[in-house]
């Protein structure tokens, strides 16, 4: 419980420390949650309640605010982050069988993360290549034209890189 605590503690520092060396203008929420993004790659419970009081706006209301915003996360992500685009010209060319592959291949819906902690899926609105849609991306890399076959490839070069950096 102690450590807990501390744990607690820091992770609030950290984020004060962050907040000073980017800055920050305090008041401003969204900038504030980007923040807490950037920094833990999600928004931590304790840092909600810390934003809360500099914001001067209920827990509750933030969470509302995280969860209508897609870019923001409540749970830490996988090491690789597939955001497949479910935007119109990637709807109307088969989003919903790309997404049905990952989620077979992956065993997982949509925000959650496989149990090895490789791979989270999100889906997003349009990544801005619909020429090559579907699209998804894993991590900063896109991949356009998709059928299930390319979707089976990319992963594998993913759990290959992923082999490799364990194996070094
Ligand atoms: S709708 Fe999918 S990239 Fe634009």
């Amino acid at each position: 419980m102690e450590d807990e605590i501390v744990e607690e503690e820091k992770l609030i520092q950290h984020f004060k420390v962050d907040l000073i060396n980017k800055r920050h203008q305090v008041g401003s929420l969204i900038p504030l949650l980007q923040s807490a993004q950037d920094s833990y790659g999600y928004i931590p419970e304790k840092i909600i309640y810390y934003i809360s009081e500099l914001v001067n706006i209920p827990p509750a209301d933030i969470y509302g605010v995280i969860t209508f915003f897609a870019q923001f996360r409540l749970k830490p992500a996988g090491k690789n982050l597939i955001r497949i685009c479910e935007g119109t010209a990637c709807h109307v060319n088969g989003a919903k069988t790309v997404l049905s592959v990952l989620q077979d291949e992956l065993g997982i819906s949509k925000d959650e993360t496989t149990d090895d902690g490789n791979f989270t899926l999100v889906s997003v609105a349009c990544l801005g290549c619909c020429s090559l849609a579907p699209i998804m991306m894993i991590n900063d890399e896109t991949f356009g034209n998709l059928n299930a076959d390319k979707i089976k490839k990319a992963l594998k070069k993913f759990y290959i890189e992923e082999k490799l950096l364990v194996e070094t």
